[in-house]
């Protein structure tokens, strides 16, 4: 981290960005997509990959390290590997990685890695065909395997499997997940179901929590702690004591991290966005498009971090253990689509 790193009001370095490029998705996962009542930013207000990349190089003078292409689904987005290529340029960013539900990866991952990525992240809740319908609304698991190997196959490392466990739906899916990466060669990140947006019709009952999905993972399989990323990744992460790969579990609910995290969000539509459970974001675009500065953006990305006092999942748990409990609806949020997982 250099010297100049910008620190918010709890002294937090911002040294990660995810970007959303666009909010569309071609699934419908239940857990994330609002069916009905969401109205998609148009397209003349869609950051091209030009305005993103000057942010990026802005936001690296900053701090970030790590940058993260995602959306909605960022495969939807025609010639994403033109941004690709001019991410993997950015001075200071050692870490370019995409997050995928990987339907259309196939066909796209020899431009993408060509253009410099080196990391994937893709979405696998299950790997029962009929059940994973059921979750996508519209995926096809085949498709996502295909893409999820040809990625294997040009050498893409590591790649990390997302699975959002949710009681009743898919927690008997942890162990076979858990066996076909371990086999495959994958790294598999579960991830506690979260009150993410407004639709998705989040209940605590249907969270699996970090302990009992390692209870479950190690009674088969035991683990060994390794620890954070870096110290602050959002992952705990585990190894199997036999020496065959790793796990990890985002615990966002029952064990928050706000006080380690590094995140700023970008949305498609260029808001900055200071928090996953965030109800708004600060408009960057207007200024870029109205011909402001390096220096007059740099200046507003450093005073919207400087006053950052988020710390929204250390909240709700604190509400879920207080005897009033949580009541999800109580706030409004960004859905995440808009935002970027
Ligand atoms: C919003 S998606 C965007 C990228 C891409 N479409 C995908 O599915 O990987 C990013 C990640 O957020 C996760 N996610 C979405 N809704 C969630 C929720 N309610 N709780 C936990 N994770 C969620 C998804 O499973 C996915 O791994
Ligand atoms: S999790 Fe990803 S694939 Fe599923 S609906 Fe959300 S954005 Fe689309």
């Amino acid at each position: 981290m250099g010297p100049g790193t910008l620190r918010d009001a709890y002294n937090r370095p911002i040294k990660d960005l995810r970007i959303s490029v666009t909010d569309r998705c071609n699934f419908r996962c239940t857990y994330c997509m609002p069916l009905d009542e969401y109205v998609w930013i148009d397209r003349s207000e869609i950051l091209s990959f030009e305005e993103i990349a000057r942010l990026a190089h802005m936001f690296a003078g900053l701090g970030v390290e790590k940058i993260r292409i995602t959306g909605g689904e960022p495969l939807v987005r025609k010639d994403l590997h033109r941004l690709v290529g001019l991410l993997s340029g950015v001075e200071g960013v050692g870490d370019l990685c995409l997050t995928t539900n990987a339907s259309l990866l196939a066909e796209q991952i020899e431009d993408l890695a060509a253009a410099g990525l080196k990391r994937i992240n893709v979405s696998i809740d299950t790997l029962v065909p009929e059940k994973f319908k059921q979750i996508t609304k519209r995926g096809d698991l085949d498709r996502v395997l295909e893409g999820l190997f040809a990625a294997k196959a040009l050498g893409l490392h590591p790649i990390k499997i997302n699975a959002v466990i949710e009681r009743g739906l898919n927690d008997d899916d942890i162990i076979p997940l858990v066996e076909f990466a371990r086999e495959q060669g994958f790294s598999m990140r579960f991830i506690e179901y979260m009150d993410v947006g407004n639709a998705n019709n989040w209940i605590s009952e249907k969270i699996v929590s970090k302990k009992e999905i390692l209870e479950r993972i190690n009674a088969r399989y035991p683990l060994r702690e390794v620890g954070r990323d870096s110290g602050t990744a959002p992952s705990v992460d585990y190894e199997f004591t036999d020496g065959l790969g790793d796990i990890g579990v985002i615990a966002s609910v029952t064990e928050p991290f706000c006080s380690s995290c590094t995140r700023a969000r970008l949305t498609a539509d260029g808001k900055l966005v200071t928090c996953l459970f965030s109800n708004h974001g600060h408009d960057l675009k207007s200024l870029i498009r109205s011909g402001a500065t390096d220096e007059q953006l740099v200046e507003l990305i450093s005073s919207v971090w400087s006053k950052r006092t988020d710390r929204y999942s250390d909240e709700r748990l604190e509400a879920m253990n207080s005897p009033e409990g949580y009541q999800p609806k109580s706030r409004h949020k960004i859905e995440m689509i808009t935002l970027g997982g």
